[in-house]
């Protein structure tokens, strides 16, 4: 009986029953820091990777151990021996500086306490691990007051509890309910939070995996893989921000992006033909509306053949994409996987002569259709085909392509399983599988070849990579972008839970499409969305070929000048924004994060899902229904300035804020010091010489502090440190106020040249401004706001106060 026979006679569908579990330990070893436990029929190993995070690998079935990970981990050789072993009674315990494990003999069972004795995690009390002829399973304990985030892109609410999610990379054309799953990522990585402690369990496999989160109210989770080991790692935190350092070592975090690809970009299905391109840029340009890159769908190719173009739709694409960086206005074209099967198409050729096309075991190429009918595909998992692919970006560089966009990368295939045959073989460098291992990872290895491709060809300069289907690890090489979604106002809505998981799942550089990809988008809901999207890490408008446009000065000028206020305040806030990059490159950590991630002691934010912040300081509330004047929100503790107004609220409850159509509710965290420039028309116009920092005072809140990357935006040479790093810090005290400016790194030659100082709520009289010591007579005091300018050389500005 499947699944869905059981449910409809009422029964579980839940067959933990019908699984081998691990148990009885036989004998344990220790070789190369690894504990090595022995069963009847099974292996299981633990691996520390740090005090306070460990590998833990079973074998079933007679196998031994196989330390094979996939290609999302790049973490091979982290490894910690600081730990004591030892019997007691009937439980194996062992300790490390941090975490305190303990292993029950008769069943595997595993508990982990911090060293103050807390338990923060534990497996189901009846089973811990278990196999089913090639399935692989876990079993674990839950809190009632614990919440889990992450698992990639999903539906559904900021907390994931009390669902089954599938991890199986899927075309979902049909409209992205609440339930609807999978989409097109597969992300399996899961944070357990609660007040007390939150860790992340990384389950490191490419089969077609479940994470069942209490969906028939069991009192445990689990998670479970139809192949492969069960080889997962457990992070702890003790903070969601930890998990998710720890999680982005092993899986990688994102590169630096070009700075230009931080801007807004427009998209529809398809732009065509050449002259409407360049009309395109010319409206944006004469209506002085932002923009830095056009995306071309499938209508540039030749009959859907990728790396070709119609000549009649564009007779010369080099001259278009020219005048388009003339106008600053970059070029990003979609690549499909599926090569057309055309005797005399030359990627075909190259891919039959070359064998690079996955082939059933019988050496039969896999053939079905796409757009362009019947296609062969690439085998990604081949080096040599990646370098294939790698190198087919050489001629689109040359003609000043600067990004890529793929899709249909699942791969998506128009038959009945919406992808490839799963027995298709894929060569894998010496170590086959079946489509039913490769799956999840096909569009994560085609994302590699491309960004390692485009790198190569663009020379010193940052590649952009857009894709639609990913595996852990995605964030390495791409952008992700949530696929298909509906010109509806609940995809407003949902877009925000679905992005704030991405982050928290590794992939800070994401968004949907804004407007809504399906069906015809409206003034209000485009500007709603734009209002929304103009805070998303990547900022897309695209809609569907059927659509009706949805350019920002599609529905009227009403719209249009809101539309565009967005997104001049989206360019004003790049260099704020391009920090933020740099921090999740750094340290994982997402430019969009949810409340619960900056209060976690907060439980009102344990499952806000319309609502986020970008890094610690911008609290944005989106307004995602039609009609509104008001929007409810939520404070957290702390004073709390909104953006526009300057109004000073107290944090610790929910309140309702004007939010007519030109309003987005947004807010600023007392104390925080935000970076805004000029507007500009793309992120490259011209070099920002003063920047202005804004400082959001309250009455009683005296400190703050910021510390702002910045380098040329678009080459590796910050690789070889031309980067500077600037502290900000100031304290606001009863009579005075004391900022200080320190250059830590110093090798990029700036930008900048000064800094226009902007204190807003200062609600005492400035007597005397002193920069290094030196009267300053040049500013300008009103409605309690005070602003000046100092040049960027000094380090230390006191302002007297009356
Ligand atoms: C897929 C993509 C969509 C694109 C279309 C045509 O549906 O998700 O963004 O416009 O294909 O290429």
């Amino acid at each position: 009986m499947d699944n869905s026979e059981a449910l409809l006679q009422g029964k579980s569908r839940d067959d933990s029953s019908d699984y081998n579990k691990l148990q009885g330990i036989l004998n344990y070893r220790i070789r190369n820091n690894k504990i090595i436990f022995e069963f009847k029929h099974a292996e299981a190993v633990i691996k520390f990777l740090s005090a306070d995070s460990f590998r833990l690998i079973m074998a079933h079935s007679n196998q031994s151990i196989n330390y094979r990970s996939t290609p999302a981990v790049i973490k091979h050789n982290l490894s910690y021996d600081n730990f004591d072993i030892k019997e007691k009674d009937n439980q194996i315990i062992i300790e490390t500086e941090k975490l305190l494990l303990k292993v029950k003999k008769d069943k595997f069972l595993l508990k982990v306490y911090d060293k103050k004795g807390n338990l923060i995690h534990q497996d189901y009390s009846n089973h811990a691990l278990g196999w089913k002829k090639q399935k692989v399973r876990a079993w674990k304990s839950f809190k009632n007051n614990e919440r889990f985030y992450g698992l990639g892109e999903k539906t559904g609410w900021l907390d994931k509890k009390g669902r089954r999610y599938e991890m199986w990379n899927h075309d979902t054309f049909v409209p992205h309910v609440d339930d609807t799953d999978p989409l097109y990522q597969s992300i399996p990585f899961l944070i357990s939070y609660s007040p007390e402690n939150s860790y992340g369990i990384y389950f490191d496999n490419s089969y077609r995996s479940f994470f069942d989160l209490g969906s028939e109210g069991q009192d445990y989770y689990s998670f479970w893989a139809e192949g492969g080991d069960l080889d997962y790692y457990f992070l702890n935190g003790p903070s969601i921000k930890e998990v998710i350092q720890k999680y982005s070592n092993i899986t990688g975090r994102m590169p630096l992006p070009p700075k230009w690809s931080l801007g807004y970009h427009q998209s529809r299905y398809s732009y065509y033909p050449q002259a409407e391109v360049e009309q395109l840029v010319k409206t944006f340009r004469d209506k002085e509306i932002p923009c830095d890159a056009f995306h071309f769908d499938i209508h540039y190719m030749d009959e859907y053949k990728i790396y070709t173009w119609d000549e009649d739709r564009f007779p010369d694409p080099e001259a278009m994409f020219t005048n388009m960086a003339d106008n600053g206005i970059k070029g990003v074209t979609i690549i499909d996987p599926g090569v057309k099967r055309d005797p005399e198409y030359k990627l075909y050729q190259e891919g039959m002569e070359n064998d690079y096309f996955c082939k059933y075991l019988d050496g039969k190429v896999f053939i079905d259709k796409v757009w362009p009918g019947k296609c062969a595909f690439p085998d990604f998992t081949q080096s040599e085909v990646r370098d294939w692919w790698a190198g087919l970006q050489k001629d689109y560089v040359e003609l000043g392509i600067k990004g890529i966009w793929n899709d249909m990368n699942e791969p998506a295939v128009f038959n009945k399983t919406d992808t490839m045959d799963v027995n298709v073989m894929h060569q894998n460098d010496g170590d086959p599988g079946t489509h039913r291992r490769f799956h999840n990872l096909y569009g994560f290895l085609e994302d590699k070849a491309t960004f390692e491709g485009l790198k190569e060809s663009l020379e010193n300069e940052r590649p952009f990579v857009l894709t639609r289907s990913g595996f852990a690890g995605i964030q390495r090489y791409s952008a992700v972008w949530t696929g298909d979604n509906r010109s509806f106002w609940d995809h407003i809505k949902i877009a925000m839970p679905m992005l704030m998981n991405l982050g928290m799942s590794g992939v800070s550089f994401c968004g949907t499409d804004v407007g809504g990809f399906t069906g015809n988008s409206n003034g209000e809901l485009l500007t709603r969305w734009t209002q929304m999207g103009a805070f998303v890490p990547f900022f897309r408008n695209h809609c569907e070929v059927r659509a009706i446009s949805q350019e920002p000065w599609s529905f009227g000028a009403k719209h249009e000048k809101i539309i565009k206020k967005y997104i001049e305040l989206r360019y004003k806030l790049i260099t704020h924004l391009y920090n933020l990059f740099y921090q999740a490159s750094q340290t994982g950590i997402p430019v969009m994060r949810p409340l619960i991630m900056e209060f976690p002691e907060d439980q009102k934010c344990e499952n806000l899902s319309d609502q986020f912040m970008i890094g610690e300081s911008l609290l944005v509330a989106p307004v995602y229904q039609p009609d509104q004047k008001k929007r409810m929100l939520y404070l957290p503790e702390g004073k709390w300035i909104d953006f526009w107004t300057k109004e000073i609220y107290q944090g610790g409850d929910h309140i309702i804020v004007d939010a007519p159509l030109d309003t987005l509710p947004l807010f600023v965290r007392a104390g925080s010091i935000i970076p805004l420039n000029k507007k500009l028309n793309y992120v490259e116009e011209e070099k920002i010489e003063s920047l202005k920092l804004n400082i959001f005072l309250t009455e009683d809140n005296n400190l703050g502090n910021y510390s702002l990357y910045d380098d040329d935006g678009i080459s590796y040479n910050y690789q070889d440190g031309i980067y500077n790093l600037t502290d900000f810090n100031y304290q606001y005290t009863d009579n005075q106020i004391i900022f200080n400016i320190e250059r830590t790194e110093e090798n990029y030659q700036q930008e900048f040249k000064d800094y226009k100082l902007i204190f807003n709520n200062l609600n005492k009289d400035p007597q005397n401004i002193y920069v290094d010591g030196n009267n300053l007579n040049e500013f300008i005091y009103s409605d309690n706001t005070l602003e000046f300018k100092v040049p960027v050389v000094i380090n230390k500005i006191t302002i007297g106060l009356s």
